[in-house]
Order: C-alpha cells, then structure tokens, then sequence
C-alpha cells in the first residue's frame, strides 16, 4: 500500500501570535486539532503508514496528540525538518521512509472535504512515472501555487504570482512516483530561500508527467488568520468529521 507523509514542519509566522508558543497545525479547526484533518484525508484514502514532519519545537507536542497511530487506524513515524527550507525540503525527509516506492504527501493545514481513496487506487496500481496534483479554482489565486491549463493539461505551475494564468490553485497533496527524491536533489533554493513543491511539480510539467484533477467539494489552507477562520467555519456548518 502506498505510504503517505504529512507536512507539518514550518514557522507559521502569518498567523503570529496564535503560533508563538504553539505550532500551526496544534491550533484547532473547529473542534479538533489542524492536523487532525489532513490525517483523515489519508487514511480515509487507506493510506494508513503515515511519516509526519515537524520542527524540532513542538516535535514533543504532535507525539502526545498523535501518539502511534492506533487511535486512528494509523501507524505513525516521526521526522524533525531542522529548519524550516520550505515544503520541497520537508519532503525530502522521507525518501527513507518511501523505501523507494510512490508516495503521497499532504500539508499539514490543508482542509480537504474529497475523499481520494478512488486515486489512490489508481494512482498505486498505475505503472506510469506521472504525479498528479489536485486543482481548485479560487478567488484568491495569487496566494498560491497556479497552474498554467492548456486543453485540460498542466503547461506549468507559478507561485504565488501578481498576475495568475489561471483561477486554479494548485492543492496542498501531490502524488509522486519514486523519482521525486531524484527531482528534490536537483532544485535549487528560490528567491525566498525555500525548496519550493512548485519546482517539484514543474519537474514534472516540463515532461508533460502531471495529471490534474479537479476538486468537487471544499478546500481550503488555515495558514492564515480569514482562511482557518473559514475552513473552521466550514468544518462547524458541514459537520466534516474528524476523528
Ligand atoms: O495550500 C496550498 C499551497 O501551499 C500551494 O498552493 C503552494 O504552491 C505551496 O507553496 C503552499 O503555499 P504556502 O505559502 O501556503 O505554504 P506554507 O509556507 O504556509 O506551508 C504550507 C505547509 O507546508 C505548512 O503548513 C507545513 C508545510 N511546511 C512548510 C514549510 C515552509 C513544512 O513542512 N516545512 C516548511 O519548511
């Protein structure tokens, strides 16, 4: 079964002072914890080996709440992202723990209401080299990663742009094949000094190796103060579950 990872590692400085003794991903989203939500993502897409990644701070913290898994139908593993390199980096602590195969990875404030297990499905029993990324179309693209679309296909991928291609951000889980590591070892830091997953995914693009879907239900990040406002908002009126 394919494993996945979740990245939980990061200063979450644009939602200072709530993250000043705390890490971003322990702050609640409605009634449970941030990462709460990105852990049912994966396991109700049964992916249950699970490798989270945090900074060395809290590390303490995210083992007492998650603890091994059990509670869960999980079995967890740990890794500390010394500093915090960018998302790129983060995932680049589990090449170990891939054992060399696929793996799926998720953000650790990304708020999926999809269920994926139907792509997980195929993206396991496929033999192809191809990632694939999950597209949803918002107000606010600037914010995030954007995908070029040219006749359904990704062209390329900008972050963060002032002036987006398109409405489609590009969603905080990726699917990789076992070529990902080969593909992190080549990027170069960007402007910002972050190992960037855009340069990952761009990896790809550029071979015309990534597959997009696009979201039915609610997405949303709680990295900062109105979106963790509106993904806790959108847990209370849906009633998404949590464990
Ligand atoms: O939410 C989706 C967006 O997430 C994508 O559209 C963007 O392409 C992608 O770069 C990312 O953008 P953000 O600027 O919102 O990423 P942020 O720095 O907030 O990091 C998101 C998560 O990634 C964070 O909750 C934990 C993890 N992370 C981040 C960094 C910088 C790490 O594990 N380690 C890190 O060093």
């Amino acid at each position: 079964m394919v494993k996945g990872v979740i990245l939980a590692g990061g200063t979450g400085s644009r939602l200072f002072p709530l993250t000043k003794i705390t890490n971003k991903h322990l702050l609640p989203v409605y009634d449970k914890p941030m990462i709460y939500y990105p852990v049912k993502t994966l396991v109700s897409a049964g992916i249950r080996d699970i490798l989270i990644v945090s900074g060395a701070e809290h590390a303490g913290d995210f083992l007492r709440l998650l603890g091994s898994g059990k509670e869960f139908g999980a079995k967890f593993t740990y890794e500390i992202q010394e500093n915090a390199g960018g998302i790129a980096d983060a995932l680049r602590l589990a090449e170990g723990f891939s054992g060399g195969e696929k793996i799926v990875a998720i953000l650790g404030d990304n708020i999926f209401e999809d269920n994926f297990a139907a792509h997980v499905m195929e993206f396991e029993s496929g033999k192809s080299e191809s990632a694939m990324v999950f597209l949803k179309k918002v107000p606010d693209a600037n914010r995030f990663g954007v995908a070029e679309l040219e006749g359904g296909k990704i062209k390329g991928i900008e972050e963060k742009p002032k002036k987006p291609k398109s409405d489609y951000a590009v969603t905080g889980l990726y699917f990789y094949p076992k070529s990902v590591f080969d593909a992190i070892k080549q990027l170069r830091p960007s402007g910002r000094g972050e190992y960037e997953i855009t340069d990952v995914n761009n990896y790809y693009a550029k071979s015309g190796k990534i597959k997009a879907n696009i979201l039915k239900g609610f997405w949303s990040d709680a990295g900062t103060f109105d979106s963790l406002f509106r993904a806790s908002e959108f847990v209370k009126q849906k009633k998404l579950q949590g464990f």
